[in-house]
């Protein structure tokens, strides 16, 4: 235990900041790697694919959020960094963050379960061979660019608050 001792509250604080940003948003940069997986070997698995996928973000992503904003605000009093650039910059990224979450993914992704599980059905009564439906497919659209545009938020805020504090 050579560094303990010198590890100040603030250092503390900063290192639950941290990770609370992997825990809250780790797993989401290997969802493309999960459903393409999915749809290719069994798409019988995508309704239980996207029923883990929402419960993730209600419960670690939006869990996460909270800590990293209350770790954060911490942070910038304890630091005086409320003027900074940085600062507001995080504010605006988890409310954007929580927004879409809470208004796009989370209902989008129970619809896209809900109509896998239709078309699953569909097959069963007509020959065993899976079509997913165009409506499945937008679904699956919206869910794959509104996930990037936030995986490239999460990046951006990271290389922000890292090169401006
Ligand atoms: C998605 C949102 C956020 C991400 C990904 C994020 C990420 C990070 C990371 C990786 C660091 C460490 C930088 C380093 O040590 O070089 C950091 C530091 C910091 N963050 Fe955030 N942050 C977010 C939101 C916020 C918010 C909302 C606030 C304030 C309300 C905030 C305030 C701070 C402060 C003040 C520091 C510097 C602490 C210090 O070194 O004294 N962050 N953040």
């Amino acid at each position: 235990m050579i560094l303990a001792p010198a590890a100040s509250f603030h250092d503390v604080i900063l290192a639950i900041h941290i990770m609370a940003v992997v825990i809250a948003f780790g797993v989401t940069f290997a969802y493309p790697i999960m459903f393409a997986v999915g749809a290719r070997r069994d798409p019988r698995s995508l309704p239980v694919l996207h029923r883990i996928e929402y419960t993730i973000e209600r419960t670690l992503i939006n869990g996460g959020l909270v800590l990293v904003l209350g770790a954060g605000i911490f942070l910038a009093s304890d630091g005086h960094h409320w003027s900074e650039f940085f600062v507001q910059w995080g504010l605006g990224a988890v409310i954007v963050i929580g927004t879409l979450v809470g208004a796009v993914m989370i209902p989008t992704a129970k619809r896209a379960e809900t109509v896998a599980e239709r078309d699953i059905a569909a097959a069963a009564g007509g020959g065993g061979q899976i079509e997913l439906s165009e409506e499945y497919q937008a679904l699956v659209r919206r869910l794959s660019t509104v996930g990037s545009l936030l995986s490239a938020l999460v990046l951006i805020t990271i290389l922000f608050m890292t090169i401006q504090r």
